[in-house]
């Protein structure tokens, strides 16, 4: 039988070929995401630009959509829009990290690859055991683990709560981040400094302003961007801001000047979301060969049940996204190399007052869509998409509030009620640009050339194709262009 602790090794062949039947009957498979072939992903892990191609890998359970015991599934691109599948990175095969080969990084050193990742492990009594371990992948592709745990246990003061170290180079020398959980229950973050990626310092905790009633913090990546020190983190139990229309858990940055490497403090007090979707998790960055930092994020959220689990799978990463920093905050829009992927442009200028805009060559369902606001005198402006007589997810922006809101009330299949249907950000400046990339059940919104970000899952019909603009109270003049989007 199948359980949660189940390692491929324990099956047929026979048996993962049925698994991987029910999945190719699931319908909302993606067109364009990362996806899993069977079973649950989650966090992006090791993500590099090394030896050529661009590497990811993801948490990986493969036989049905529980967080079980987990492996890196290993994939690899040259431009970042096709990947190579290129199977099991690291598999759950020691003592140390026989519960899971759970989320970490990487860094390149001397032609190879290092990665780093928490062992966990479960004893006989199921209590938890983490350590922070390594595996160094050759120009061959070859992955080799490290026998020994590089941090075995966590430091004193702290749980076994101690996963998902980030690695970079600092000023003088390597550092590394860690997740972690303190005995008094709450958040916080750990540094290890080391000169050779080998041997590890206990530092300490991250020293920060910024005070919170979260009781663990998962998968903090720490880089500087344009003078800036940004902290990215997923502080879990924080106290929601609109209860009822808010994430279980959030994904969060701190933004202030770099780190102080000697004293561990960094004055970042001001914290932000990432993205304002409801299903957007443990996001990791990367610096490629162009000097861009590049964002992975997976799009979905521990502890939430989706309507494809019936199916044997769940979850996708988001789109490659590039980030910047714009007065003083982050920002993020789709890598340019997306555009590769357009094919089939349609283009129109709309002017509405006080009525819909409906055109056939706007519907579909894999597609990119930008709507350039020229002018708004209208209260309201709507773009309905993925659309039938029953469906539709909508974007809708008031101009006397400011705020953009993303309703999926009627977007198709009901999932995750208990945390409400709407999901909101105030545009200082107002809008002024809408860019969506449809898949078939996913969304991802960038507003404002990546000022605000949602991502979401929706798991609508195949019939839900519609696009449908609207001005309320006043007239929305706006240039819109759709292309269809393959890889
Ligand atoms: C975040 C997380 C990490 C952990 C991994 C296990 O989603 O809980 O903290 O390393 O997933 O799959």
């Amino acid at each position: 039988m199948i359980t949660s602790v189940t390692k491929l090794d324990a099956i047929s062949k026979e048996e993962y070929l049925e698994l991987e039947k029910k999945v190719q009957n699931s319908p909302w498979r993606q067109s364009f995401h990362i996806q899993p072939v069977t079973g649950l992903l989650n966090d992006p892990n090791g993500l590099a630009w090394y030896n050529g191609f661009y590497h990811l890998f993801y948490q990986w359970f493969p036989f049905g959509p529980v967080h079980g015991t987990k492996y890196w599934y290993h994939l690899r691109s040259r431009d970042l829009v096709s990947w190579e599948d290129l199977g099991i990175g690291l598999a759950p095969d020691q003592s140390t990290d026989s519960h899971g080969v759970y989320s970490g990084s990487s860094m390149e050193k001397d032609g190879l690859l290092y990665l780093f990742y928490t062992g966990n492990h479960r004893d006989d009594n199921w209590v938890r055991h983490s350590s922070q371990c390594l595996a160094v992948m050759d120009q061959e592709g070859r992955i080799v683990k490290k026998n020994t745990p590089l941090i075995p246990e966590p430091p004193a003061g702290i749980t076994e709560h101690f996963r998902d170290p980030k690695v970079w180079k600092g000023k003088n020398g390597y550092l590394m981040i860690t997740g972690a959980q303190k005995i008094s229950q709450t958040g916080t973050a750990l540094i290890y400094q080391s000169a050779d990626l080998k041997r590890w310092d206990y530092g300490g905790e991250l020293a920060v302003p910024w005070k919170t009633k979260a009781f663990m913090w998962e998968c903090p990546d720490y880089f500087e961007a344009e003078g800036y020190g940004i902290l990215m983190m997923c502080p879990q139990g924080m106290e929601t801001e609109e209860p009822g229309n808010s994430n279980i858990y959030e994904t969060g940055y701190l933004i202030g000047n770099p780190m102080n490497e000697e004293t561990l403090t960094f004055d970042g007090s001001r914290y932000e979301r990432i993205d304002y979707g409801f299903d957007f998790y443990a996001p990791q960055t990367f610096l490629d060969p162009f000097g861009r930092r590049i964002l992975f994020g997976w799009m979905g959220l521990p502890e939430i049940l989706y309507p494809t689990d019936q199916y044997g799978w769940a979850h996708c990463l988001t789109i490659p996204r590039e980030l910047t920093v714009v007065n003083g905050r982050l920002r993020q829009n789709p890598v340019k190399e997306m555009e590769q992927m357009r094919s089939d442009p349609v283009y129109e200028t709309i002017l509405m007052d006080d009525e819909s805009y409906e055109d056939k060559r706007f519907y579909g369902r894999h597609y990119e869509l930008l709507v350039e606001i020229v002018d708004q005198t209208a209260g309201v402006f709507e773009i309905s998409i993925r659309q039938n007589k029953q469906e539709k997810t909508m974007i809708r922006y008031s101009r006397n509030d400011k705020m953009i809101c993303v309703d999926r009330s009627a977007s198709g299949e009901v999932f995750a009620e208990d945390y409400g249907f709407l999901r909101k950000a105030r545009l200082e400046g107002g809008l002024k640009e809408v860019r969506i990339f449809s898949d078939e059940s996913s969304l991802e919104v960038f507003i404002n050339q990546g000022e605000v970000s949602f991502s979401l899952r929706i798991f609508p019909d195949k019939s839900s194709i519609e696009t449908v603009f609207t001005a309320r109270e006043g007239c929305v003049k706006a240039s819109i262009q759709k292309w269809n989007l393959r890889i």
